[in-house]
């Protein structure tokens, strides 16, 4: 049997184990995925200890994934350029740790656009440079734009941002500023929201979406709600919209394979059974 746990804390609100049951069961595997809550002093001998415990790895959630950035033995290299580790595993005795929020984010606009979106996009404009803008912008660095503009309300943290995700980029990064963001909007045709405004208890994120190109795709990482105010102003303006669920159900996939052997796929069962729990948690 093989067992895999996602670790944080609190935990509990963790939609994960959702999401990895439901595959563990539609594949018919021997497997389990388990909730552990663990206090910041104790991650250390979790990370260290883990393997000889029976897991085969898991994935990190909030507040660790600093921690298990700096505590794992390698590195994929885009973890390396995200600065944060979201997913564990152990290979030939080495502890491994991967990023996966920027698969997730790029496997959902595969998945909701149809691959080759990309050639309508030459500039996306991402807003916020927390730990999501960087998961967002390291994915979106490996598809052929031409260039990535960064906003955020504290404008060192997107030069920040820009500074540490340049090195090889064969896209260019810069930033805006975030009272300037009606001179970027007419050039983007791919706009995403990665701050925390427009969830729920959240003010809005608002943005005048009127002079943004006709042929836009605006994407929102905000899951509760699914339909954010940001997602409810392009759909009135015809623009394209994907939704935050995506991103979490694909950020996934890349641990379960690791882990179980198996490449689970994103069906609507597994979406619809994810937004009934979101529903009922309200
Ligand atoms: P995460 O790791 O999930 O990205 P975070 O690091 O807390 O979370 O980042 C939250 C983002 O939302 C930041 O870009 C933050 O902007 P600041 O860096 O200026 O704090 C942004 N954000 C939060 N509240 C905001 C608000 N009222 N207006 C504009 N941006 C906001």
């Amino acid at each position: 049997m093989t067992k895999a746990f996602v670790v944080g804390h609190p935990i509990k609100h963790s939609r994960s184990p959702l999401i990895h049951g439901h595959w563990l069961n539609a594949y018919g595997l021997d497997g389990t995925y388990e909730r552990i809550d663990v206090a910041p002093v104790d991650f250390g001998d979790f990370l260290t200890g883990f393997h000889a415990q029976g897991f085969a790895g898991g994935n990190v959630t909030l507040p660790h994934k600093e921690a298990a950035f700096l505590g794992v033995g390698r590195r994929t290299e885009r973890a390396q350029r995200v600065g944060a580790v979201n997913t564990l595993w152990v290979e030939d005795g080495v502890l491994w740790g991967d990023n996966t929020d920027a698969l997730g984010f790029i496997g959902n606009l595969d998945a909701t656009l149809g691959t080759g979106w990309e050639q309508d996009v030459d500039t996306a404009l991402v807003l916020g440079a927390g730990g999501a803008a960087r998961a967002v912008v390291a994915g979106l660095q490996d598809r052929p734009l031409k260039r990535i503009f960064v906003a955020n309300r504290t404008g060192s943290k997107a030069e920040d941002l820009a500074r540490d995700l340049r090195p090889g980029s064969s896209v260019l990064i810069e930033t805006a500023a975030w009272e300037a963001l009606a001179r970027v909007i007419p050039h983007a045709q791919l706009i995403v929201n990665t701050t925390s405004l427009g969830m729920a208890g959240q003010p809005p994120l608002a943005i005048d979406l009127s002079r943004a190109p006709r042929s836009a795709v605006v994407a929102d990482i905000v899951y509760v709600p699914l339909e954010t105010p940001l997602l409810t102003a392009a759909a009135a303006q015809n623009l394209r919209v994907v939704d935050g669920l995506g991103m979490l159900l694909h950020q996934a996939v890349p641990g379960f394979r690791r882990w179980f052997g198996v490449t689970p796929e994103v069906t609507p069962e597994l979406r619809a059974l994810i937004l009934a729990d979101l529903e009922t948690a309200r």
